[in-house]
């Protein structure tokens, strides 16, 4: 049985991944290590605790701690990385870059050096369309040889470490790929991100706030879409490239606002403009025709399913949110918006 380490398991996407490995993929042992930041959360994966060990198992563990990780990749027999582990707030970048620079860059350049010793098959970097810097509303989509034009403290800490993925390639073959995906939605997804902060402010009647005039556009994908797109990259992607990976479905901030508005029957007057995010990127588009000709990948979910399937698992999961909006979430709403 091949064995995949998952870093970041307990976040937002991580912890959808292991849920696709483990029921649809069942010849994997997974090994999820993840620090348990504020982002992490246990609960994302409470039906697999106490599961057979031989198939899951968590580690409590920062990436950056090199032996640490060595330990578990060997003691693991590890065969596969996947490295989700990062900080992912862009706000919080804009407030804080310190850990975004030592997490995202210097937590991969390390599991890299354990990928390296201990010569593992595949070392899969999750990075972000991001990397790529902002389009105007005419350009064409981002295709995988644009140069690298982030525009965030956290931007440039993922486009930073992709460039020492590559590096790690060219140097010292070791074989990798590099993941650049649109905007994410689904379960799971910490309340500090556009859709799940919208939809927990709705159902409480609350304000949601629209950084400047809401005509700012994303790429949203179905994070289950996203899970089988890595997937296949982990298995069938060619060592040395990068795959874009998006989901068909640019729409504006203020769009997307009243389609969930509609799904959750709340008026539009909830809606309110606030203060506009500093360096805030107009546009992200994702151009995906490389995974979808070499890998035959494309996004199954359209938004109007997705955004239906996503709303209906917070208003059934309203435990799981009322856990994660506890006092340090309420100190970071307040720090964040009521200035804005
Ligand atoms: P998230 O913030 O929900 O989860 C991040 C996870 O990483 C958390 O469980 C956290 O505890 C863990 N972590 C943080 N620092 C760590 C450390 N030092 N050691 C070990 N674990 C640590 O993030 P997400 O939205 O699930 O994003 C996952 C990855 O996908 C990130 O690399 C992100 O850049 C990338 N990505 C996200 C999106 C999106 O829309 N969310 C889109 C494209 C790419
Ligand atoms: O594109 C991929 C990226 O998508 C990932 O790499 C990041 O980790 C992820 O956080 C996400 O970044 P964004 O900045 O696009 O996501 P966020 O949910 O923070 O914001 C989406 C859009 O909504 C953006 O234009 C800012 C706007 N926004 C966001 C929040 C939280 C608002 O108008 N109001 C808000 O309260």
């Amino acid at each position: 049985m091949e064995s995949i380490l998952v870093s970041g398991g307990m976040g937002f996407i991580g912890s959808n991944f292991i849920h696709y490995l483990l029921k649809t993929h069942k010849n994997y042992k997974v090994i999820n290590v993840d620090y348990l930041t504020y982002a992490g959360n246990p609960e994302n994966l409470i039906e697999f605790e106490g599961f057979d060990e031989k198939i899951y198992k968590f580690y409590k563990c920062d990436i950056c701690d090199f032996n640490h990780i060595l330990k578990v990749v060997k003691n693991e027999n590890i065969d596969y990385i996947v490295n989700f582990a990062a900080e992912t707030h862009v706000d919080r970048s804009i407030d804080n870059p310190d850990i975004f620079i030592k997490t995202n860059i210097l937590g991969t350049q390390s599991l890299l050096n354990v990928a390296k010793k201990l010569k593992i098959k595949k070392f899969i970097q999750i990075s972000t369309d991001e990397v790529y810097g902002s389009l105007n509303f005419k350009d064409p989509a981002f295709t995988e040889d644009l140069p690298l034009k982030p525009n965030s403290p956290y931007s440039a800490s993922k486009a930073s470490a992709d460039l020492i993925v590559r590096s790690y390639f060219k140097t010292f073959n070791l074989p990798v790929n590099i993941t650049r995906c649109s905007n994410n939605y689904g379960p799971y997804q910490f309340p500090e991100k556009l859709i799940p902060l919208m939809i927990n402010n709705a159902m409480n009647n609350q304000e949601l706030p629209i950084y400047g005039t809401g005509q700012n556009i994303r790429d949203w994908i179905f994070v289950e879409d996203h899970c089988e797109a890595i997937f296949l990259v982990l298995k069938h992607g060619i060592p040395g490239e990068i795959y874009n990976i998006g989901g068909n479905s640019e729409i504006s901030n203020l769009d997307l606002v009243k389609n969930l508005l509609l799904i959750l029957n709340k008026p539009e007057t909830l809606i309110k403009f606030v203060k506009d995010r500093p360096g805030h990127d107009l546009r992200y588009a994702i151009n995906f025709k490389k995974i979808k000709n070499e890998l035959s990948w494309e996004p199954k979910t359209n938004i109007e399913d997705g955004l239906k399937n996503t709303v209906q698992w917070y208003l059934q999961n309203q435990d799981w949110l009322e856990h994660i909006i506890n006092e340090e979430y309420l100190k970071y709403y307040e720090k964040m918006y009521k200035y804005r």
